[in-house]
């Protein structure tokens, strides 16, 4: 594992980087467990168990970024729970600054470009007493140039959407930047950020497979949802299909 020297940032906090591992999250908590600091970030140029959510694999070939970030904190606090829905909003700032496109969010934090899935972002939370430890894994499919066969209907890569290829390194640079000041404040909300997210949030409006309308999104990142007989419903977590 080497240490990355970024002219472009200054943090205090060292990142890391491998060419190839398991999975950049495990890799950080077990740098978590032995006492790195909150801001430490690991990055992958490839990963053979990449993990995604809902106990699922993520497809990690060379090509894409792989980056997981650690946040430290003394107490539990629910408003940490934002903390993924605040990295898709940084993810995706990037992606329009640095690359010019702009991903819609999947509720609750995948981005999308055309469609099909771009970005997948999972976070993680341990704590051995009080202090809770929060590592946010992103997945980005940057300049990936060929998905398996039953992936290829669902993903896509910037590189396949736009032709263009990307710098990893300074894409990194300024994602790692960029969720440097969104996070910062935690467990305080920039109280702009819900009202970015609600803009970028593409499920808005959309009918979901099993019932209800989502209508909006909260100052939480949750997701109101009108059912079929009217009543209204909050998602906080979980997995959403839209028709
Ligand atoms: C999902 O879409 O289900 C979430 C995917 C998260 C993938 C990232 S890649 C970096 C980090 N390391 C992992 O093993 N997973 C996350």
């Amino acid at each position: 594992m080497m240490t990355l020297q970024t002219k472009a940032l200054s943090r205090r906090a060292p990142v890391f980087y491998e060419e190839r591992t398991e999975s950049t999250n495990t890799d950080l908590k077990q740098l978590a467990t032995e006492g790195a600091e909150s801001g430490t970030v690991l990055i992958a140029g490839s990963q053979t168990e990449g993990r995604g959510r809902m106990g699922r694999s993520f497809c990690s070939p060379e090509g894409g970024l792989y980056l997981s970030l650690l946040l430290r904190f003394p107490e539990p606090d629910d408003r940490l729970l934002c903390s993924t829905a605040i990295a898709a909003i940084a993810a995706a700032r990037v992606l329009e600054q640095k690359c010019g496109v702009s991903p819609e969010i999947k509720w609750p934090n995948d981005l999308l470009l055309n469609g099909k899935k771009l970005c997948g972002i999972l976070t993680e939370a341990m704590s051995y007493s009080r202090d809770i430890s929060i590592i946010i894994g992103i997945g980005l499919n940057l300049n990936t140039e060929r998905f398996p066969k039953e992936l290829s209907d669902i993903c896509c890569s910037l590189y396949g959407e736009t032709g263009e290829k990307t710098d990893l390194m300074e894409f990194a640079e300024a994602l790692i930047a960029e969720l440097d000041r969104c996070l910062q404040g935690l467990p305080e909300i920039d109280p702009a950020l819900p009202a970015e997210y609600r803009r970028r949030c593409g499920t808005i409006g959309k009918q979901l497979k099993d019932g209800g309308t989502a209508m909006d999104t909260g100052e939480d990142f949750s997701l109101l949802v009108r059912l079929p007989d009217g009543t209204e419903t909050r998602r906080y977590f979980g997995e959403i299909q839209t028709v």
